[in-house]
Parts: structure tokens; C-alpha cells; sequence
């Protein structure tokens, strides 16, 4: 038997390069990886905590199919993505596991300490967080779900929530899920050096258009170096930007180039964005022709959230008589 993998993004807007590099890249190779089955999902459930009202109902369901039209367009197989809503069974799984945890046990979370932190208010949704993250993965008895270190906190409460639920209906249902940590990716700059995020407006969208990039990239914060000053390549954003897309050889050569002298920012922004446009060309022409065909996206959709949820439905019974709803 295969081992079933999941992995899930929320749609909240265009997908950055920072997406890509920590999460998407990942999802996608692992997800073609014939030794697994995979489900791969768009979290819109999720994006929900943050998006509440009717501009943002428009830009969830734009969003979702943009996120689609990027995973197809970025290599992965459409048949393993699909639209956590589509799968009701993911909603009534955190039904039961809400049950199963006390508030203080889910006052531990870090998202929710950040907010308070923060002073922001925290709706319920938010606050639940990861009872439906737990629920996404327990309901595929997913196995492996890889995910940046931010998420590791949620795959612990996934497992914690698999064994409360083993333990107290006296089951071995739940297999207790491990997350993949993708190791190699550190935190990605933005444009100001800060990580690289929608909520900093700092980022570099993947599919951002030509002039938008250029101007974006030329904006990105550097020292006041002179073009002739040796570079220090580790300690300025464009080389840590540049870096992700380069293979060992042609990592070596950028490295030498800041190094030496005689490499200014400008000419190293300017390489920046023909790696980027070199990188993204077949990709960016396949993301358009499908932005093109939003018949098509939804059919994809459709069909990968028609096979989720054919695995979700098979459990729920089970789930249900082991609790005594059925
Ligand atoms: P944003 O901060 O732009 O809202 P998300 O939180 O939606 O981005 O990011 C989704 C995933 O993308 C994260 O779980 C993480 O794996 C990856 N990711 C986001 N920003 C970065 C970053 N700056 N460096 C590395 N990975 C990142
Ligand atoms: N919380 C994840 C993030 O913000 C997205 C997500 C939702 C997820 N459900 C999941 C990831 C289940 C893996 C498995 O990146």
C-alpha cells in the first residue's frame, strides 16, 4: 500500500517566489513521487480566518483558480489538486476533533499567541486552526505532509489529535502523521530583507508581469557599496534571492562575481531578473493560456476534489460508527 501524502496552501493571493522556494517546489516533486499517493490542496476553508468580506469573497474564488493555474503551471500532475470546501468531510472531522481538545490545550498555539500577542482580536475560526488543519490530514490518514518549519506546530497537534482519538474511543483508527520539514530552504528575504511575505508587501510574485518584476527587483534593498567594492555575497538580499535558483556551478560563479569587485547592484538586479524571466518562460506561457480557460481550471477542480473526496467519504462512516453517530 502507497503511503498518502498531503499537502495544503492556503489561495489568499498570487503566489511568491518565497512560496515557491519553502513550499510549493516541494509539494510538487513529492506529490509526483509514484511512491505516494498524493492530495495536494488549495486550503480556501482556511484562507477564510483572514478574508470576511465581499471584495475578498471575489478574490478567494479568483485566487483559487490563479493558485490552480500556478501548481498546474509549475509541474504538477492536475489530477492531485484539489479544493479543501469541496470535501464537506474535512469540516465534520473537525466537528468530532473539536471535541476531543480543551481551550487550553489549543491557547498553545503559536498563531494564536502571535495575535494576542499582537493585540488582534482572534475569531473563532482562527482559533480553530488547527483542528481543521488535523482534520485535512487525519481524514486521508496522511502519512507524510510536508511543510516549512512555521507548520510544524500544526502536524504536532495533528498527531496529538490522532492519538486523544485513538486512546479515547480505545482504536488504532488514526495513523500518526509526520510532517516532511523541507530542510534545505531558510527563510527567504523580500525585497527589504525582511522575510519575504504578502502581509510585509515585499514580495516577488511568480507570475507578476515583466515590468511590475523589473521595477521590484530594482527596488530591492542593498549597502552602499560602490560598483568596484568587493561584495560580502552572503549578507545582501539580491545574491540570497538569486541563490534559489541556481545549481551548485552556476552558484559558484554568482559567489566569484560579488566577490571579486566590479559587480555593482544594478548589473546583479539585472541578472536577478534574466534567471527569473529565463526561469519562467514555458511556465508563465502555460499560466496564462489556463488563466485563459477558467472552464478548464474548474474542471481540474472538480475532478481532483471529486477524488478526494471519494477517499473522505469512505472514512467518515467509519469515523462516525467508532464515535456512536452511526
Ligand atoms: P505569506 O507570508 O506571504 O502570507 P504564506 O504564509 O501563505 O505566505 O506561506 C505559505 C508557505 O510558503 C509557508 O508555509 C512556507 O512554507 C512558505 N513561505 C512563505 N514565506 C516564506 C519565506 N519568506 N521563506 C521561506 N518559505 C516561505
Ligand atoms: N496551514 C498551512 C499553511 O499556512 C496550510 C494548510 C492547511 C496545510 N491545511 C493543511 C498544510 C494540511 C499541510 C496539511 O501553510
Amino acid at each position: 500500500m502507497k503511503k498518502i501524502l498531503l499537502s495544503g496552501i492556503k489561495p489568499t493571493g498570487d503566489f511568491h517566489f518565497a512560496n515557491y522556494f519553502g513550499a510549493l517546489r516541494q509539494n510538487i516533486e513529492l506529490s509526483n513521487n509514484s511512491d505516494y499517493e498524493s492530495y495536494v490542496m488549495l486550503a480556501d476553508y482556511h484562507a477564510l480566518t483572514s478574508l470576511h468580506n465581499k471584495e475578498d469573497a471575489s478574490k478567494l474564488r479568483e485566487n483559487t483558480l490563479k493558485a490552480t493555474a500556478a501548481y498546474i503551471a509549475l509541474g504538477l500532475n492536475p489530477k492531485n489538486i484539489f479544493k479543501q470546501s469541496d470535501v464537506i468531510e474535512h469540516a465534520e472531522l473537525t466537528i468530532i476533533l473539536s471535541n476531543l481538545v480543551t481551550e487550553s490545550y489549543m491557547k498553545r498555539s503559536h498563531a494564536y499567541k502571535d495575535a494576542i500577542a499582537k493585540d488582534k482580536e482572534v475569531n473563532v475560526g482562527l482559533f480553530n486552526y488547527p483542528i481543521l488543519m488535523a482534520a485535512d490530514i487525519l481524514i486521508y490518514d496522511a502519512e507524510v505532509v510536508p511543510v516549512g518549519q512555521d507548520q510544524k506546530q500544526h502536524i504536532e497537534y495533528a498527531r496529538d489529535m490522532a492519538g486523544y482519538f485513538n486512546k479515547s474511543y480505545e482504536v488504532e483508527y488514526f495513523k500518526l502523521p509526520k510532517e516532511y520539514i523541507i530542510k534545505d530552504v531558510a527563510i527567504i528575504p523580500g525585497v527589504d530583507g525582511r522575510k519575504m511575505s504578502k502581509s510585509y508587501d515585499n514580495h516577488l510574485e511568480i507570475f507578476a508581469d515583466q515590468t511590475k518584476l523589473k521595477k521590484r527587483i530594482m527596488s530591492i534593498v542593498t549597502d552602499s557599496a560602490t560598483p568596484e567594492d568587493k561584495k560580502d555575497p552572503d549578507t545582501n538580499n539580491v545574491y540570497n534571492i538569486h541563490k534559489h535558483f541556481l545549481n551548485k556551478e552556476e552558484d559558484f560563479i554568482l559567489r566569484e562575481k560579488f566577490i571579486a569587485g566590479g559587480y555593482s547592484y544594478k548589473e546583479a538586479k539585472e541578472d536577478l531578473l534574466t534567471t527569473i524571466l529565463n526561469w519562467r518562460e514555458d511556465k508563465m506561457k502555460k499560466y496564462n493560456e489556463l488563466l485563459e480557460r477558467p472552464e478548464v481550471l474548474e474542471k481540474i477542480l472538480k475532478e481532483g476534489s471529486d477524488r478526494a473526496r471519494t477517499t473522505a467519504q469512505k472514512r467518515m462512516p467509519e469515523i462516525k460508527k467508532i464515535v456512536g453517530l452511526l
